[in-house]
């Protein structure tokens, strides 16, 4: 699969909305025209629309419960995607009983009825009902979303390296406002006392294990026990395995899909403590190099007799 496509499912609908729609809109033609022989291969097109509409409607379904079954999603995007799986198989279920009718209808040689039509008009309702119910999962709740934009926190970096926030920004200046103070330059690998760069390793690795697809795979990097903290925004886990369970499971495939860059801008060393304050970016896993998002962090990690482990961590 593509990398930032996550499932079949957005591929194929879009052959299921345009053949369907096509196919009822041009229905209604011969429908209120009546026979008429210059109207032959409007009928043809719509039968065919219809027919091979029909057939891959059943794989967009197929599709939609596998993505379904594999997207991370919170409570409100469950309701929210329930809602659409009924919608969409009462729509799909009109539509299939539809080109069974039309097969019928065209082996008897008879006319396309108003019945016909008015029947395909309540399909087109109820697929433009499914379809906005649809888009709702994706743009509303962002299923199947790699990344969203840090608007309301961040800025974003443009080819001038300064950073600005689209949140600040007002009309007057064409929606661009510089941000309050640009971050400091990181501070490169050669800078790093061994000792810094043996913590900068660790929190390195934990965040390439975090893409690993296997919650066990971060578990080497950090204080495995209650003494861990993750503070993700306002969200907060107490405890390595509350972290593990209840907030990274449900973001390990999309992570699959990803790698970090770390940029160091502040590292402090004192004894069996570290800190560290550093920016993340999101890119593909592989492909262009473009960034799907970023971050502002802070770590402290603490030195055991099995080597540095991160204790907490906390992103914006
Ligand atoms: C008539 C059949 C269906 C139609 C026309 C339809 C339509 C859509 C549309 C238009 C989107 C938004 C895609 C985008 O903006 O990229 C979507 C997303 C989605 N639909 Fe459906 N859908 C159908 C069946 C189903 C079924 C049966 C399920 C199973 C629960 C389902 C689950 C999903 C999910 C999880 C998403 C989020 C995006 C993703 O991960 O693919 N859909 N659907």
């Amino acid at each position: 699969m593509v990398e930032i496509i996550p499932n079949w499912h957005p591929i194929l609908v879009h052959f299921t909305i345009a053949l369907l729609t096509i196919a009822a809109l041009l229905f209604l033609i011969p429908a209120f025209a009546g026979r008429n022989h210059s109207l032959h291969g409007i009928e043809t097109t719509a039968n065919w629309n219809l027919w091979l509409g029909a057939a891959l409607t059943m794989l967009t379904v197929v599709a939609g419960f596998q993505a379904a079954g594999s997207v991370a999603h919170d409570d409100a995007a469950h309701l929210a995607m329930d809602n659409h799986k009924l919608w969409a198989l009462g729509t799909a279920t009109l539509f299939v009983v539809l080109a069974l009718w039309n097969t019928w209808r065209v082996h008897r040689g008879q006319a396309i009825g108003l019945g016909f039509a008015a029947v395909m008009l309540l399909g087109l309702a109820g697929l433009t009902a499914t379809g906005l119910r649809g888009a709702d999962l994706v743009y509303r709740h962002g299923l199947g979303v790699m990344a969203l934009p840090q608007a309301a926190d961040g800025g974003h970096d443009h080819e001038s390296g300064a950073e600005h926030s689209h949140a600040e920004a007002d009309a007057s200046d064409g929606g661009h406002a510089p941000a309050a103070t640009a971050p400091p330059d990181p501070i490169p690998e050669s800078a790093l006392s061994p000792a810094e760069a043996e913590v900068v390793a660790v929190l390195t690795g934990y965040h390439a294990a975090l893409t690993a697809g296997d919650a066990a795979a971060p578990e080497a990097f950090v204080l495995a026990d209650e003494r861990f903290v993750m503070i993700e925004g306002k969200h907060l886990n107490q405890g390595w395995a509350d972290y593990r369970d209840n907030h990274l499971k449900g973001e390990l495939a999309d992570l699959a899909r990803v790698r970090f860059r770390l940029s160091i801008l502040g590292i402090q060393v004192d004894k069996d403590l570290a800190t560290v304050s550093f920016i993340f970016n999101v890119l593909p896993r592989s492909g262009p190099e473009m960034d799907f998002g970023s971050g502002r962090a802070s770590a402290s990690l603490v030195r055991t007799g099995n080597g540095w482990k991160l204790q907490q961590l906390h992103t914006s």
